[in-house]
């Protein structure tokens, strides 16, 4: 099998989601990690780069190194994949696309939807991939849904209920936590936080599956914890183009929860119902009938869905394996792209940057709708 050559920047040594894209990447053994700037601190990043097997001369300091040494190369990175803190992604992303690399960009894609916006203009000019890590709509289960609502299941959506709330920054003595204070520091943060760093994962979810996009929305945040300046609560409702109305709730002070991550869709001829802390089943309740259980692993469900499984019935996968089917999306369309040849449509599910636009201006219009005591905003 052909190995693409990847990059990574950010992720280093101790990140939270460095070591999953670093499993998710690996696990078909279709990217090889080539070369890397791991770290913020240049001397920990490029040591750790060699201990993770990447050669002297490809472990770099920084990104803009690791642009320089890479740009000219024959045996050039198929993609690049930007794990750093939020703020960052803007600059990183547009140097790399520009450059004419592929992309996958870690959530949020931007701090503003203009530059989301600019990020959409630059991939297409350029002809490249920019895609979003929105891991999450890699579930298996998660993609039988699309599936069961493209194919007509449930008729028309009326309804999403979409969640995504834990009780992780709920102790007030917490407040001088480095790790937590900068996500409610509008300098640091933006506009939201709670909104913008969890919810917009059950947001994305819930346009993926619907395949809807926003119309207008109104927002209620509420800081319930000290003084913090963004909300650490929220409830979003949302008109879909579609006609859906979807129902999110996000929040960071809901002591008990774990991931909280839930979404429920219902139709005129049924609901389903998925939470990803048990991903491996799926409810699914035709009108008037009896609730199923769909088991991941399953042969009989969509193809959609027996693609993106690897491990048989009844043995747990999980976030790793969810996030490797975006990677599995990606190599698909790259090998495809370099042998001249058309990708399958099933490879095409990943999230990409008009996804990103789409959460960006999501955000800003959910925190105008906040300010202005929920009026309704166009998004
Ligand atoms: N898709 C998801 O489910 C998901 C989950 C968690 C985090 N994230 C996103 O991933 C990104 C990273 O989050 P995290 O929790 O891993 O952060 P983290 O603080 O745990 O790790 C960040 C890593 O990036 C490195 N870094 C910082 N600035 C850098 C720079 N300029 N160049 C190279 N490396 C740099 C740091 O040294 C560190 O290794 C954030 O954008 C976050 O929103 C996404």
């Amino acid at each position: 099998m052909t190995r693409l050559n990847w990059g990574m920047i950010g992720g280093g040594e101790g990140s939270q989601i460095g070591p999953a894209h670093r499993i998710s990447a690996g696990l078909d053994g279709h990217f090889h990690l080539t070369a890397a700037a791991l770290d913020i601190d240049p001397e920990r990043g490029k040591s750790f780069a060699k201990q993770l097997g990447v050669a002297e001369d490809r472990a770099y300091g920084n990104w803009q190194e690791m642009l320089d040494g890479e740009k000219s190369r024959p045996d050039r990175l198929d993609l690049v994949t930007i794990a750093t803190p939020n703020a960052t992604h803007y600059e990183i992303s547009r140097a790399f696309l520009e450059a004419g690399f592929h992309v996958l960009c870690e959530k949020p894609l931007t701090m503003t939807a203009d530059e989301a916006e600019h990020i959409v203009a630059i991939a297409k000019e350029a002809g490249k991939i920019c895609a979003v890590n929105y891991g999450y709509s890699g579930y298996p289960l998660v993609r039988q849904m699309k599936a069961m609502v493209t194919n007509g299941d449930l008729g028309n959506i009326r309804l999403i209920k979409a969640e995504f709330a834990h009780g992780f920054h709920a102790d007030a003595e917490e407040a001088d936590n480095p790790r937590v204070r900068w996500r409610y520091d509008p300098a640091q943060a933006g506009t939201s936080a709670v909104f913008a760093d969890a919810g917009i994962h059950a947001f994305h979810m819930a346009c993926f599956v619907a395949g809807q996009s926003p119309s207008k929305l109104s927002a209620d945040f509420a800081s319930l914890v000290g003084d913090r300046q963004l909300e650490d609560d929220a409830m979003i409702n949302i008109r879909m183009d579609g006609g859906a109305l979807c129902r999110l709730w996000t929040s960071a002070v809901a002591v008990g929860r774990m991931h909280g991550l839930t979404l429920q869709v219902f139709g005129e001829k049924g609901g389903l119902s998925w939470q990803q802390q048990h991903p491996d089943q799926l409810y699914w309740t035709p009108l008037n009938g009896r609730t199923q259980v769909l088991e991941r692993g399953d042969a009989t469900l969509s193809e959609q869905a027996v693609r993106a499984s690897r491990i048989a019935i009844g043995h747990a996968e999980g976030l790793p394996v969810a996030f490797a089917n975006i990677y599995h999306d990606l190599s698909e369309v790259l090998k495809a792209s370099n042998a001249g040849n058309a990708p399958s449509p099933l490879a095409l599910d990943y999230p990409t940057a008009v996804d990103g636009l789409w959460s960006m201006k999501a955000i800003e219009a959910a925190a105008k709708s906040a300010k202005s005591g929920g009026a309704w905003v166009t998004v």
